[in-house]
């Protein structure tokens, strides 16, 4: 079965459920599900039921997607991600995005929780995400392209959408929310990264590293979506503090989540 295929059953299924124009994709992070409670007339599928779509096995991540109308838009959010260190392969971690798209989003905001790499960020900086590096050894476009969905060459030159960024900025200071700007390298995880790794990120031109949102983003743009990014910075990265741990990421992500939801909602509202 082709990607199309696959993307015209999973379409017509959500369709069947109520959902009709969707204008913004949402990807909801780590400490950020909580969003989606405050999306209007909802129509909530969880994952399990869509087809061709996975289950996501991370604690902490709900598994559903949940369509309404918040700041008033459409919004079509994913509560909870699917990650390559679970196993899943990079076509997988990338379908929801891809229905986004045949569902006619024009734009995916994208948030996570990352490390800190930049030595003047602090745990609960909120980060506007500038570029990425893929470090992840792989890419989700490799393979046979579908030219109907996207070039087989796409130009990664503004991934994140420099207006889009630009709004962003805005919204922070008319918010009084402090914002960093800064580089999102992605690396596969499990594991944290080690001292040396983090050293060569900073080396290379990273500003913080996570374990995910690079693939997503890749096949956003493939798909001709706008992307605005926003990371919540955890912790900083290995050999910046004593140790690291998945409590400090769950801990963070919960003092600033307040923030980080007026952030995504006024951000949205000024699109
Ligand atoms: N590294 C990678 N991913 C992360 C981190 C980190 O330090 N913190 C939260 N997610």
């Amino acid at each position: 079965m082709t990607l199309q295929q696959r993307l015209a059953e999973t379409t017509a299924f959500i369709h069947k459920k109520g959902v009709d124009k969707v204008d913004f994709g949402l990807i909801l992070g780590s400490g950020l599900g909580e969003l989606a409670e405050e999306i209007e007339d909802k129509i909530v599928i969880p994952y399990e039921e869509i087809p061709h779509f996975s289950v996501s096995t991370v604690v902490g991540h709900a598994g559903q997607l949940v369509y309404g109308t918040l700041s008033g838009k459409k919004v079509l959010a994913m509560q909870g991600r699917f990650h390559f260190y679970e196993g899943h392969s990079m076509q997988v971690v990338t379908y929801p995005v891809r229905v986004m798209s045949a569902l006619k989003a024009h734009s995916l905001i994208v948030t996570n929780a990352c490390g800190g790499v930049n030595e003047s960020f602090k745990p609960g900086d909120l980060m506007l995400i500038t570029d990425h590096i893929n470090f992840m050894g792989t890419n989700p476009l490799i393979g046979k392209n579908e030219e109907e969905i996207g070039p087989r060459f796409p130009d990664m030159s503004q991934a994140y959408n420099l207006a889009y960024r630009q709004v962003a900025k805005q919204v922070a200071q008319q918010k009084g929310l402090h914002l960093k700007e800064g580089v999102y390298m992605g690396f596969t995880g499990p594991t944290y990264e080690t001292p040396a790794e983090i050293r060569f990120a900073r080396t290379i031109g990273a500003d913080a590293v996570g374990m995910s949102t690079v693939p997503e983003v890749i096949v956003a743009v493939h798909s001709g979506l706008k992307v605005l990014g926003i990371s919540c910075i955890t912790n900083l990265a290995a050999g910046m503090q004593a140790n690291l741990n998945h409590e400090e990421v769950v801990e963070t992500t919960e003092r600033v989540k307040a923030e980080f939801k007026e952030l995504i909602k006024s951000t949205l509202t000024a699109l």
